[in-house]
């Protein structure tokens, strides 16, 4: 039997990290719909995120158009109360322009490791989501913004907030600009210890 070590010189490794540098939070989306079919192997291939004893801590959400024009009322409330009307209606149009919407929660522990662990997985799944989705030209915006905490959100996905809390709310579509962006130099976060 030969004692090779696979080859990490690839051409397919080289455009796997591509997806992973590329991936930009988009904010601007063209309003093509995004086939629910896709959407749903996204989801699909996010919940075989590393997850610690197994729990499968997530639950996905996507939200149709009745649902999305209610959030978009509540989204306009929520400014409204914070930053008054002129800003809620100006909020309001511009979350209007996000063709999809999906929320990722994640099951509440009384245990604080697990809670800890389980909210990871959560977060490793959404990665998964959002790169699976990259990767078919779909950009996304991961947002954890008032409204993921408001209990009115909550009823109007039909979560239980004793037993689960909001990981994001995910924004996905085409992207109409795809920022830039940059990292410190891996040397500045990264120790290579003998
Ligand atoms: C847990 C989490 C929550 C985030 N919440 C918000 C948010 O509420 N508003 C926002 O503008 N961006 C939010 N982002 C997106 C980050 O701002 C974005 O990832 C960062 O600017 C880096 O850009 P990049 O994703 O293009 O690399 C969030 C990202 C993560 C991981």
């Amino acid at each position: 039997m030969k004692n090779e070590t696979p080859s990490y010189e690839t051409q397919e490794l080289r455009e796997f990290a591509e997806v992973l540098r590329g991936r930009r939070t988009i904010e601007l989306f063209l309003q093509t719909p995004v086939p629910q079919e896709l959407v749903n192997e996204a989801i699909e291939a996010a919940t075989w995120a590393p997850n610690h004893h197994v729990t499968e801590p997530w639950h996905f959400y996507t939200i149709g158009e009745a649902g999305k024009k209610r959030c978009l009322d509540l989204c306009k409330d929520i400014v409204t109360e914070k930053k008054g009307e002129k800003a809620g209606t100006f909020k309001r149009k511009s979350w209007s322009e996000k063709p999809g919407w999906l929320v990722v929660t994640c099951v509440r522990s009384e245990d604080e490791l697990l809670q800890h662990e389980d909210y990871a997985a959560c977060c490793a799944a959404v990665q998964n989501l959002l790169l699976y989705l990259w990767k078919a030209g779909v950009g996304s915006k991961w947002t954890t913004g008032d409204i993921t905490r408001d209990p009115r959100f909550f009823d109007i996905v039909g979560i239980d907030e004793a037993k689960a809390f909001v990981a994001g709310l995910i924004w996905y579509g085409y992207p109409k600009l795809t920022p830039t962006q940059s990292r410190k130099d891996v040397g500045e976060v990264f120790t290579e210890l003998p």
